[in-house]
């Protein structure tokens, strides 16, 4: 198709909500690609306001202090692309809804809100005619969200696998690369932009837990919501545990899961389940090297197989990047027209209970050391149906003195992959045998 000249079309009309880390990035991108942006859209990309909640607070010096204002609702109602880079619901939702209800085409890189209420803007959007694009919600800059909803369109895709969170990442990373604390590794997060404004999203699970309820309605045209997902942060991953994850062979990352089961529904149809933990990751597996801020993403498809996506998840301008791909996207629709994917949910499939997730457990205990104590805690694995893997018995825990506990021996028991209830069930029964005195930890193992 032949160049539309940029001289033939007006000038199309971008607002910019938020101006904080990944705003001030779109904002400076905007002005710096200026050119190259309107021969790629074929119209030059204006931008017309950027709406902060005080317009007086100091400022990068990339970002043109004229174009400031407070007011979010006027500003989204003279523009043909809106750009939400506020985060939370309210009042990121009611400026969205304004601004599709304007004929705005609208771009945002907001999980939260999506897997909060993600239907009620695709609608809006499908209502209105005009597109609603979200790349930068799922991994930052990485291309995910195309891919999966478009590129793997005449495909099945199985399962999805990743690290989506780039705070947690970097904690679990410096905890096991350098000893720092979780609360001083999250603080550095912060400082480098790469946390949520309230960091609890990031260690609680919730920021990876709304990017997986996106993936999985993407990848499994089912609508799945934040409340959908089993969720578990980083927050009770101790220096102990990396420290035991490395003497097995193991990192910790924090993954997000979506998969599909065949026949897991009591009626025998297919179902969704869905899930953000912890996990041990063997060192050999690609997602233990994952390192810092960055995340990665592994596509399993029927035809395709598996993929891998891969890069800078958090951050200003990589974030920048991905929000910019789709204002260009939203704009070549509004020179050439057409129309970007609405949501796909015709599938309907039912989201599975956490207790039907299939992984294997890591558990560490301290038991007496004395005959017969393996035989017990093996006999209470048998008896759940949870198959043993390996067990180790690596030494004597120390005892708080600095010495060594007589009588004490550590076990650290991995075993065979069965359903969730069952694991927890299994834990819970050895934990109640009179010779274990203390289940030390419980991981899952993923990856291998
Ligand atoms: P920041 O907290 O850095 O910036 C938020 C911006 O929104 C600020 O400029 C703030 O104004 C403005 N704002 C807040 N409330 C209002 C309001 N009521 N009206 C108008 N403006 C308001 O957030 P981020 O840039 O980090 O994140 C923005 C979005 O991008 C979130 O949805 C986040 O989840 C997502 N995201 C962030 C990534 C990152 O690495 N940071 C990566 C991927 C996605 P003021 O400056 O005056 O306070
Ligand atoms: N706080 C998020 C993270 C930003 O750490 O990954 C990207 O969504």
């Amino acid at each position: 198709m032949p160049a539309v000249p940029v001289e033939s079309h007006p000038p199309l009309r971008v607002a910019l909500l938020g101006c904080g880390v990944v705003g001030t990035q779109v904002a400076r991108l905007l002005a710096q690609q200026a050119d190259d942006l309107a021969s790629r859209v074929g119209a030059r990309l204006e931008l017309v306001g950027i709406a902060v909640r005080d317009a007086s607070a100091p400022r990068d010096p990339a970002i043109d202090r004229s174009l400031l204002t407070e007011d979010a609702a006027a500003l989204v109602e003279r523009a043909d692309i809106v750009v939400e880079v506020v985060g939370g619901i309210e009042p990121a939702r009611d400026l969205l809804l304004r601004a599709i209800g304007a004929g705005a085409a609208v771009v945002t890189a907001n999980k939260a809100l999506l897997a909060e209420d993600g239907p009620t803007l695709y609608k809006a959007a499908d209502d209105a005619g005009v597109d609603i694009y979200f790349e930068a919600a799922v991994a930052g800059a990485i291309p995910i969200v195309r891919p999966v909803r478009e590129s793997l369109a005449g495909d099945h895709v199985r399962r999805v696998l990743g690290i989506v969170n780039g705070t947690t990442n970097y904690v679990l990373d410096q905890m096991t690369t350098t000893g720092m604390s979780l609360e001083e590794a999250v603080k550095e997060a912060q400082d480098l932009g790469y946390a949520e404004a309230d960091p609890t999203a990031d260690v609680e699970g919730y920021d990876a837990a709304a990017k997986a309820a996106i993936l999985a309605s993407l990848a499994f045209h089912t609508r799945v919501s934040l409340d959908d997902v089993a969720r578990e942060g980083i927050m009770s991953v101790t220096a102990d545990d990396v420290a035991w994850a490395a003497q097995t062979g193991h990192v910790i990352k924090l993954l997000a899961i979506a998969e599909l089961r065949d026949g897991a529904t009591a009626a025998g149809a297919a179902g969704v389940s869905v899930r953000v933990h912890p996990a041990l990751v063997p060192t050999s597996h690609p997602l233990a090297n994952v390192r810092g801020s960055f995340n990665a993403v592994f596509v399993e498809a029927e035809s395709a197989g598996e993929l891998m996506f891969y890069g800078r998840g958090a951050g200003g301008a990589p974030t920048a990047s991905a929000v910019l791909g789709d204002v260009v996207s939203a704009a070549r629709h509004r020179v050439l027209g057409g129309k970007g994917p609405q949501e796909s949910t015709y599938a309907e499939l039912a989201i599975l209970p956490p207790s039907a997730a299939l992984t294997r457990y890591q558990v560490r205990l301290e038991v007496d050391d004395r005959p017969g104590v393996l035989a017990q805690v093996a006999q209470a694995l048998a008896a759940h149906g949870v198959s043993i893997e390996a067990v180790r018995q690596p030494g004597t825990p120390e005892a708080p003195d600095g010495g060594q506990a007589a009588g004490v021996a550590q076990l650290v028991i991995t075993t065979h992959t069965a359903p969730e209830s069952a694991l927890a069930a299994t834990v819970e029964a050895v934990a109640g045998l009179e010779p274990v005195r203390t289940v030390t930890s419980v991981l899952r193992v993923e990856g291998a």
